[in-house]
């Protein structure tokens, strides 16, 4: 059985088949609407979400499965001080697949250790976003028609994204990806990100604060918010909240041919003149993220595919 913690738990060759299977399903939707008819998925959130739990339900039931879940911790048995793991033995009574956000780093990983059912790590605390990896390189994939040869610029809160600290974690396994990595001093990449994935493997990046001097050489600019809630204090929260805003003046400085994206939700770092300019992805992000996660709904349940 196996679960998704990170998105290094997928060689490249799996993910490409990972991609290629999201491609077709949005291809050829009818012939995937009944193959989950008798499972279900148990969408456990300790956190809120909009994108990655609907994405999750919605992929679900266009495979004809069905959904069970809570989306606050309030709401579950954790209010009353259940465990984790605990958790996970139940739900793996009534469901066949779960995906689990939690605030804490590392606590999907509990719980697929417990878990009879495979586990999705649908974002832990400031740590890992694998899905959103996976949303991601479809977007890119899909785009631009490669995921190598590629420069990408990060921009904003890079020490406490956790898609960002995913997406650089899966895009270093490409050739010719160059990141630039646009943050207050505050916000940089935390060091492990720093010097165990990008040094260790040996992929160029420049560090930079002012988003104009990379936008123009970029071919993906992926922007994100600050992270409030992962903030110690509101003050430095005020501070850098609006450190970025792109809109159609800086957009002027981009090439023709490059991409917004943005995880979502936005709050004021894209303004929303940028969104009826056609290099404005984010939204057909978020509908890439139902296919890929059908995909890999039907890769852990290892579903017999059509052909
Ligand atoms: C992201 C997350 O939850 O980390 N959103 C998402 O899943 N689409 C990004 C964010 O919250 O800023």
């Amino acid at each position: 059985m196996r679960h998704l913690m990170s998105p290094l738990d997928f060689s490249v060759e799996e993910l490409d088949k990972l991609l290629t299977l999201a491609s077709d399903i949005e291809k050829n939707p009818k012939k995937y609407a009944h193959i989950c008819d008798d499972k279900r998925l148990a969408t456990c959130f300790y956190e809120p979400s909009t994108r990655t739990r609907l994405s999750f339900e919605a992929a679900m039931m266009n495979l004809g499965g069905k959904v069970l879940g809570f989306s606050s911790a309030d709401s579950s048995s954790a209010a009353k001080g259940e465990s984790v793991a605990d958790t996970i033995r139940v739900v793996s009574c009534y469901a066949d697949i779960c995906a689990m956000r939690h605030p804490k780093e590392g606590a999907p990983l509990v719980a697929s250790m417990y878990s009879s059912i495979p586990v999705i790590n649908a974002g832990d605390g400031g740590h890992q976003h694998p899905t959103q990896t996976l949303t991601d390189l479809l977007t890119i994939r899909s785009l631009k028609g490669r995921l190598n040869n590629l420069t990408i610029g990060l921009c904003g809160d890079l020490k406490f994204g956790r898609t960002v600290h995913s997406l650089i974690e899966a895009l270093v396994r490409y050739t010719g990806i160059r990141f630039y990595l646009i943050s207050p001093e505050e916000l940089r990449v935390p060091s492990y990100i720093r010097e165990d994935v990008l040094n260790r493997n040996h992929v160029s990046y420049t560090e930079v604060e002012r988003l104009e001097e990379a936008i123009p050489e970029l071919d993906i600019l992926y922007m994100t918010r600050v992270q409030r809630e992962r903030f110690f204090n509101e003050e430095d929260y005020v501070r850098m909240k609006d450190f970025y805003v792109l809109d159609k003046a800086k957009m002027e400085l981009a090439r023709e041919d490059m991409f917004v994206l943005h995880p979502l939700p936005r709050v004021n770092e894209i303004s929303v003149e940028v969104d009826n300019d056609p290099r404005a992805a984010y939204f057909r992000q978020a509908q890439y993220g139902v296919y890929v996660r059908m995909a890999l709904i039907l890769t852990l349940l290892e579903v017999e595919l059509p052909c």
